[in-house]
């Protein structure tokens, strides 16, 4: 069985799929690997090092595509490439099938069969597969170190001779995944640290880790089954507004991480609130790229409002890629593995296993 992985666009995309320390795990359950030339070099991987492991480089990208029975990827590779592909070859990677339905539907009809990893039920069996939980634990921490270095004051209190430093005050908005790292992050750093969120069961999350929730006074738990948020009634975003709008009078830096789902992330931080912030604030927004947290936002820019500085990136997790793709590569390693049947080490698509049916694009 022979795994491939082809260089991503890096203008975009600067995490890779295979890591060198993970060829020999493949190699141990019965893959082949074949990379081409300089796959990991902008990350310091050079091709001897993956040779050494074990890979064929092969330089014919076609050839490449061609010779393989899965191939890994991080985003849907372009048109060219994907024309390559035949029928029972296996594509796994973060295929954005809502924004991808057309070319998703172009390999369905050609029996390719398409996994997208963002679709993985949120099921204890599945976490080691989970690459949003690890990517946006990640973020969340990157997301504090960016914004603590634009911020032109300390974080941790500092007694000295000269005077008392104050600790430097942070709301995390939306304790998830990347918000619980936010917090965790801030705290290690020395911040006072607020967080607040819809589904209740953050708030013993967020006091764990030192945080003090803001709780939404009167209204309803907003957790889906599944443990994600559901829309804000307009009661519930009066009286989030309110709160917040005095919160941030005192606050330094803001995360925002709220996320709905399959839809626009909510506007949670309003003009009036900015206004509200003293002068060299900060806010990252890693909602950013599906329309922001804050009124404000926009991808890749730094906008000033009223001497706040709001901030938010296509891709964060470009700015610590050797982390990003170790973790990336052992979540899709922990996939290809589930793919396994134990009675005879093949591939199987087992449509029985919840795992395979929630991510196989139909
Ligand atoms: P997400 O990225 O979809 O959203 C981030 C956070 O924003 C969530 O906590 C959400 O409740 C919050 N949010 C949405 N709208 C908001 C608003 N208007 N105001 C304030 N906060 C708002 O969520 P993520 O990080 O993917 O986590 C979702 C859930 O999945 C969590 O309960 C997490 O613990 C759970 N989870 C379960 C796993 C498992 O394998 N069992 C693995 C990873 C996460």
């Amino acid at each position: 069985m022979k795994i491939v992985s082809i260089a991503e666009d890096k203008k975009i995309e600067k995490r890779i799929s295979i890591t060198p320390e993970l060829v020999k795990k493949y190699i141990s359950i019965g893959f082949e690997i074949s990379l081409p030339k300089n796959y990991g070099v902008h990350l310091g991987f050079v091709d001897e090092e993956y040779k050494s492991q074990g890979v064929n480089i092969i330089e014919n990208e076609k050839d490449l595509i061609e010779s393989s029975d899965i191939i890994i990827q991080h985003g849907l590779p372009s048109n060219e490439k994907l024309s390559y592909l035949k029928e029972n070859q296996i594509l796994i990677g973060v295929l954005n099938p809502f924004a991808n339905k057309e070319k998703l539907y172009t390999l369905v009809k050609k029996k390719v069969n398409s996994f997208s990893l963002e679709l993985l039920p949120r099921i204890t069996r599945a976490q080691s597969m989970d690459i949003l939980s690890s990517q946006a634990n990640l973020a969340g921490y990157k997301a504090v170190v960016e914004s603590f270095a634009y911020f032109q004051k300390a974080i941790p209190m500092m007694m000295t001779a000269a005077g008392t430093v104050p600790a430097a005050k942070v709301l995390v908005v939306g304790a998830g995944v990347a918000g619980l790292q936010a917090i965790a992050t801030a705290k290690r750093m020395g911040a006072i640290v607020f967080a607040t969120d819809v589904r209740m069961a953050s708030k013993e999350q967020v006091e764990s880790l030192g945080g003090k929730f803001l709780t939404v006074e009167g209204v309803e738990n907003l957790e889906t089954e599944g443990g994600y948020a559901k829309e804000a009634s307009d009661d519930f975003k009066k009286k989030q507004e309110d709160l917040l709008s005095e919160t941030l009078k005192k606050i330094d830096i803001v995360i925002c991480t709220a996320l709905i789902p399959g839809k626009k992330a909510p506007i949670i931080i309003k003009e009036n609130m900015i206004k509200n912030m003293q002068t060299g604030s900060v806010i990252y927004d890693l909602a950013a790229v599906q329309g922001g947290n804050t009124a404000f936002t926009e991808v890749d820019k730094i906008i000033d409002k009223d001497g706040v500085k709001i901030m938010g990136e296509t891709n964060i997790l470009n700015k610590l890629p050797i982390s990003a793709s170790s973790l990336y590569a052992k979540n899709i390693f922990n996939f290809v593995s589930n793919l396994l049947d134990k009675d005879n080490n093949k591939i199987k698509i087992n449509l029985e296993d919840e795992i395979i049916e929630k991510t196989l694009i139909k």
